[in-house]
């Protein structure tokens, strides 16, 4: 008899959907491990400006990402981003990395090895999985399949807010544009870009509340089990 598949749940979608929030909870309420792919991309995107590797050099980067060691580490209350065992949970999140991962995430070959390391992740646990390639990429035999989407307007008040909270000088405008183009980058790139898998179910969460996003996707996952 095969052994039954482990469980995967894929989600989806542009910058502050509210992707983080969901998968966390998501996963909590299903008992899964948390995988944030996004800051696998970031670590590396940071570890390369700290070494000042040229983000344009394909050939540094796949260097670089086979001296690295990234670790995700699921917490109670937190996610622990470990790059070379050091904790960058917070050094990931500035602008600069955020405007910087493209170049990091547009390579082919960079690509392959982060989602290496994501399957394996994957193969050892059931996991909630975040991301924008992971349903149609890392995981396309997932066992449940999301893409949380948002208007451009609500993604990016959630964003100015959550800087702003963080005691971040905010300016909105170019908060705004710079999400945007990271949107199309992420859309447009010729490897893993951000789109919807065919068997993904679509939520917009513009108008809904964590909460509301997090049960609508409990309710789909218990109908498909
Ligand atoms: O999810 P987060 O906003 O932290 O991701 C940062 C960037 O990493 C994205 O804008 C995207 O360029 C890249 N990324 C990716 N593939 C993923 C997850 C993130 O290319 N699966």
């Amino acid at each position: 008899m095969a052994a039954p598949q482990t469980q995967i749940v894929t989600i989806d979608g542009p910058a502050g959907a509210g992707k983080s929030t969901v998968a966390k909870q998501v996963a909590a309420a299903l008992s899964l491990a948390y995988l944030d792919t996004g800051a696998m991309y970031r670590a590396l995107t940071l570890k390369a400006i700290r070494q000042d590797v040229n983000l344009e050099d394909e050939d540094a980067l796949v260097v670089l990402a086979g001296q690295t060691t990234i670790d995700l580490e699921n917490h109670a209350s937190s996610v622990k981003v470990l790059l070379d065992e050091e904790d960058v949970s917070e050094a990931i999140r500035t602008i600069e990395v955020t405007n910087k991962t493209f170049y990091v995430a547009r390579a082919p070959r960079v690509r392959a090895i982060m989602v290496e390391w994501q399957r394996a992740i994957g193969e050892k646990k059931g996991v909630v999985v975040e991301g924008r390639d992971v349903g149609t990429v890392v995981f396309p035999q997932a066992t449940n399949k999301f893409y949380l989407d948002a208007d451009l307007t609500e993604r990016s008040r959630r964003r100015i807010e959550e800087l702003r909270a963080k005691g971040n000088d905010v300016d909105a405008d170019k908060l705004t544009a710079e999400l945007e183009e990271r949107d199309n980058k992420d859309k447009t790139r010729s490897v893993g870009p951000l789109k919807k898998a065919d068997d993904a179910v679509v939520i917009d969460s513009t108008h809904l509340s964590i909460d509301e996003v997090v049960q609508e996707m409990l309710k789909a996952i218990k109908k498909d089990g």
